[in-house]
């Protein structure tokens, strides 16, 4: 089948094979049409309204040791932070009055709080009528849980890559099985999960990539994250070449033309190596923006990757930047809590 005709079979039935997904991603010759096909499908299945969520990184600190992140615990050279329970709820209260209506949660990995501190850190922002999404990594599907009952809505885990052996070799000490257990526990106990992969990663294949996509699929994903793997100096992968933006647009519209009704966010490591890259985004599948809420340095320690935008603007400034530049694509931010299928809960 030519390029053209299977952009125009994804986009009627939404359906592809690996083979079908690999030749999409192999050449370049059809990705303004790909770009278009999705953004249509965007428009027919969630509409034109923009979801913001509001992104509080509250802690730095991580026992694990992926090779690409910032925030591996060998990076010595990292200072870093805890914030308290109280300032995370004082974060998410300016979150909420600034119109936020859900606000991500996000960390490294660890027993950096008790599960009681979690409990009352998700109870109180529930309070504030906004929804709450965690992304802290992996834990016991009792915690999970807890969390659940507390009034956590959806839980970002990206799975990385489906090539296990990759996930292992990315991810030391870390196991591949446990994270699918994770994945499914969340799906399990209620949560909106959230996925994703990293293109570029050094060894990752074009074929593997086509897996990643496919799983989404598989496990029922209600929310995927792509975004280029970002190579940081101060870790093992320093020098090692980096994903491309161009690719990484490419998996998201393809997830977008498999996937319709999801929702997808416009990654901020996409506008890392391309100034409009949220809004390029947004026109290409996207309809989600997750912007930074935490204030201060923090956002500049939590230093996953160089070249992090927003590392010296303020949660406010950003709000505008971001609302103004939507209005400016012909879109508008939602109102609502942005719930998959717009389901009010
Ligand atoms: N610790 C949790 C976890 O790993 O799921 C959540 C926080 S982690 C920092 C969030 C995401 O950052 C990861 O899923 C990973 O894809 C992304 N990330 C880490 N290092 C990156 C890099 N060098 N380039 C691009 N994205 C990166
Ligand atoms: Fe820790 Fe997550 Fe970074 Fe891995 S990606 S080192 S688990 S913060
Ligand atoms: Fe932060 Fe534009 S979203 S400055």
């Amino acid at each position: 089948m030519a390029l053209d005709e299977i952009i125009e079979k994804a986009e009627c039935s939404h359906e592809l094979s690996k083979k079908e997904i690999v030749k999409l991603l192999e050449s370049d010759e059809c990705n303004e049409p790909l770009f278009s096909a999705a953004d249509r499908v965007r428009k027919k299945y969630v509409g034109d309204e923009v979801h913001l969520r509001g992104l509080i990184e509250f802690s730095n600190l991580c026992v694990q040791n992926c090779l690409y992140c910032g925030l591996r615990r060998d990076n010595a050279g990292l200072d870093r932070y805890r914030l308290e329970p109280e300032t995370i709820i004082d974060f998410a209260g300016k979150a909420a009055r600034c119109g936020y209506k859900t606000v991500v949660l996000q960390s490294g990995e660890g027993d950096l709080y008790s599960c009681e501190e979690m409990l009352h850190v998700i109870s109180s922002i529930k309070a504030l009528d906004t929804a709450i999404t965690l992304s802290m990594g992996e834990k016991p599907r009792e915690e999970y849980r807890a969390y659940r009952d507390a009034g956590a809505d959806r839980y970002l885990m990206r799975i990385e890559t489906t090539d296990k052996k990759l996930y292992e070799k990315m991810s030391p000490c870390m196991s591949f099985e446990n994270r699918l257990r994770c994945l499914r526990d969340l799906k399990e106990l209620g949560y909106e999960v959230g996925t994703g992969c990293l293109v570029g990663l050094p060894g990752q294949t074009l074929e593997s990539l086509a897996d990643d996509i496919l799983f989404f699929a598989e496990i029922g994903a209600d929310m995927i994250g792509v975004g280029p793997f970002i190579p940081n100096p101060d870790t093992p992968l320093g020098k090692a070449p980096g994903g491309s933006f161009e690719m990484s647009l490419k998996v998201m519209a393809i997830t977008r033309l498999i996937l319709p009704d999801i929702n997808i966010p416009a990654t901020t490591a996409m506008e890392a190596l391309n100034e409009n890259g949220r809004m390029i985004g947004l026109q290409s599948g996207a309809n989600v923006v997750m912007p930074n809420v935490t204030e201060g340095d923090y956002r500049r320690l939590y230093a996953l990757y160089p070249g992090k935008i927003c590392v010296n603007d303020t949660p406010a400034h950003c709000r505008s930047c971001i609302t103004t530049k939507i209005m400016e694509i012909g879109r508008r931010v939602s109102q609502g809590h942005g719930y998959r299928g717009n389901l009010t809960r």
